[in-house]
């Protein structure tokens, strides 16, 4: 079960505010989901994600097809119940991770055939296998199997990989089991050139899926080049269906994004700086391991009032980093989560007052970007 409502166009952009409604919740949009690749967000128990406000949460087919196994999954009775997370949950394909992760596959029209990164058995998934994979584990949003090609790459690769990736959503949607309660999304693909994103963004939505997502960004593109293909993809895209920007997470970039007319992403980004001592401010990251901080009593930042910034100084956490001890990993976690899904409120509040470009201005003036 899936529904989405757009109810409100900012004035001066093409930002939205949106409720994603599916059967483990209502979600508001814009959103941010953390990452949690192996059905754990690494460092959080899911009490502590609610406790941040985060809704919904995505997962990997890929790694758990691997390890766990779906079909333990099953058995444990769906992803939500093994992993006791009772809010939404969206299951990307894999569609990204088995070509970054593996130097030796072949992909035919069929499907791909891989070499585990965990111990080196041989595998093959296609569009079908994918979607017996995603059913299983019961996310409430499902992705489509996709190719994403790296950048920079050749016109006729990405225009061959493009025609792969839509003749393996038509197979998707057609061996999707649970269409009722799963959600399956098709993938805009094409890399940075004008005409193959906008003949995908066409074909895709002619296949008709409850909701569309821009993939093979963020893959060494430049900044700039990244915000120009969006800008141009989300106007072919239906107005009432939501838009999901894969794989980017950066303070910057949701705000881009969002101007843009996308209403989802998701990244890694926040749970992995904390995880090497870096948090996100409000007035841009902080190296906490640097030994400015040894002897600073102020919290991570000033104006945040997550968990580890009303209980702990720069000096302490920067002490657990240098100790080895996993609550550092923990504490930075928290706070740089709780920063993004704050960050998200904030561009919400500031669509709803028509004022998301000087929010924007304000924003990166402080946050330190050059703009
Ligand atoms: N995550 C980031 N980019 C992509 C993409 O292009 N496809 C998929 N399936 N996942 C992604
Ligand atoms: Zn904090």
């Amino acid at each position: 079960m899936l529904k989405f409502e757009v109810h409100k166009r900012e004035k001066n952009t093409m930002a939205r505010l949106g409720l994603l409604q599916t059967s483990h919740g209502t979600i508001e949009t814009p959103v941010f989901m953390p990452v949690g690749t192996q059905a754990t967000v690494k460092a959080m128990t899911p009490d502590e994600l609610k406790d941040i406000g985060a809704k919904i949460i995505l997962s990997n087919t890929y790694h758990l097809y691997l390890r766990p196994g779906h079909e333990l999954i099953e058995k444990a009775g769906g992803l939500h119940k093994f992993m006791s997370w009772n809010g939404s949950i969206l299951t990307d394909s894999g569609g990204f991770q088995i070509f970054s992760l593996n130097k030796l596959r072949n992909i035919s029209e069929d499907g791909v055939e891989f070499i585990s990164h965990l111990d080196g058995s041989r595998h093959f998934i296609g569009p079908e296998e994918n979607m017996r994979i995603q059913n299983a584990l019961g996310a409430d949003i499902i992705m489509a199997f996709d190719e994403c090609v790296p950048y920079p790459a050749d016109y006729d690769y990405v225009k061959n990989s493009m025609e792969l990736t839509l003749k393996w959503a038509k197979r998707c949607k057609e061996s999707h089991k649970r269409p009722d309660e799963q959600a399956l999304f098709g993938i805009v693909q094409g890399g940075t050139y004008r005409d193959l994103r906008e003949e995908s963004a066409r074909r895709t939505v002619d296949l008709d899926f409850p909701g569309y997502a821009i993939g093979g960004l963020s893959v060494g593109e430049e900044k700039e080049l990244m915000y120009e293909v969006i800008e141009y993809t989300t106007p072919l895209l239906p107005f009432d269906k939501p838009r999901y920007l894969m794989g980017v997470g950066s303070p910057d970039a949701l705000i881009e994004g969002v101007i843009r007319g996308i209403d989802m992403f998701d990244c890694v980004l926040p749970t992995r700086i904390a995880r090497n001592g870096t948090v996100m401010t409000s007035h841009g990251k902080l190296v906490i391991r640097n030994a400015e901080y040894a002897e600073d009593f102020r919290p991570l930042d000033e104006e945040c009032d997550c968990y580890a910034c009303r209980n702990f100084s720069r000096a302490y956490i920067r002490h657990l980093f240098k100790a080895g001890e996993i609550l550092a990993a923990r504490l930075a976690t928290i706070h740089n989560l709780y920063f993004l899904m704050k960050l998200m409120e904030k561009i919400r509040q500031a669509i709803k007052e028509d004022r998301l470009l000087e929010f924007r201005k304000e924003f990166f003036t402080k946050y330190g970007y050059v703009y």
